[in-house]
């Protein structure tokens, strides 16, 4: 498999229903992802996005198909959700420490780390702040410092800023990239929004509606590191333009 991380082959998954139809949720899907690279899986709201990242994630089985991860399906990851889920009674460090707590890995040299993961997500001075004192925005930032904070190779992340307003949204954008080209994980993320698809991604997995199927796969080539004056490129447009008439 070279320097394929993840191969998906033919897979489908059928939800079934107590008390009406069964739900097609992904028909044959097929996904190479490369190790290191940034996918974003695009799609109208109920086409299969979240199921294949769980299914990805090991939260959701397959009905049928294979997944194969390089090394193993058994391997750490970080999930990042909609929703930051913090614990309201612990504050920004006890949340973003979490993991290695349950994991029994709070050493010195982890302590080290995840203190510059929140310096590098702005955080330190909320350190004894409680989630309900935070921004939205910064509590999903808790949250993406949290699945980092085991240095897991892969980073799955569904819809994470959501819900955020659109200068939040890029603004924590730009600092995700940052991460990403600091620590080298692979990240695969989901977005119903096509800028912030094309503005973080390698390729975008563009996704039908019911059942959820692969459209089309698209190559942004627009050179690294991005920031504002990607923005800006006009071929930044031409992406959206595209991506936009492929969703129709
Ligand atoms: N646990 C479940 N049980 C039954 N149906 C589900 C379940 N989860 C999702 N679905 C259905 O599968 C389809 C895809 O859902 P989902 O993966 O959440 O889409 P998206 O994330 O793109 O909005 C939808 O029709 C949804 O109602
Ligand atoms: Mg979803």
């Amino acid at each position: 498999m070279e320097d394929i991380y993840l191969k998906i082959q033919d897979v489908n998954k059928i939800y079934h229903n107590l008390l009406k139809e069964d739900t097609i949720a992904l028909k044959d899907i097929n996904l190479d992802v490369k190790q290191g690279e940034f996918i974003s899986i695009l799609g109208p709201s109920g086409c299969g996005k979240s199921t294949l990242l769980k299914i990805l994630g090991g939260l959701e089985k397959l009905s049928s198909g294979t997944m194969e991860y390089k090394g193993g399906n058994d391997h750490e990851l970080g999930f990042v959700f909609q929703d930051s889920v913090l614990l309201p009674w612990k504050n920004v460090q006890e949340n973003a420490e979490f993991p290695l707590v349950i994991k029994k890995k709070l050493n010195d040299e982890n302590k080290k780390k995840l203190d510059e993961l929140l310096e590098l997500a702005g955080l330190s001075e909320f350190k004894t702040a409680l989630p309900r004192e935070l921004s939205g925005g910064m509590r999903q930032r808790v949250s993406i410092v949290r699945a980092l904070s085991y240095d897991a190779p892969l980073l799955l992340m569904d819809e994470p800023f959501g819900a955020l307003d659109a200068m939040t949204r890029d603004h924590l954008n730009e600092e995700l990239l940052k991460i990403w080209q600091r620590t080298n994980k692979t990240i695969i993320f989901v977005t119903h929004s096509i800028e912030e698809a094309t503005f973080l991604s390698d390729r975008v997995i563009v996704m039908s509606p019911r059942p959820g199927r692969i459209k089309e796969i698209v190559n942004i080539d627009l050179p690294r590191p991005r920031g504002e004056q990607t923005r800006n490129d006009e071929r930044f447009a031409e992406y959206n333009k595209y991506l936009r008439g492929i969703i129709g």
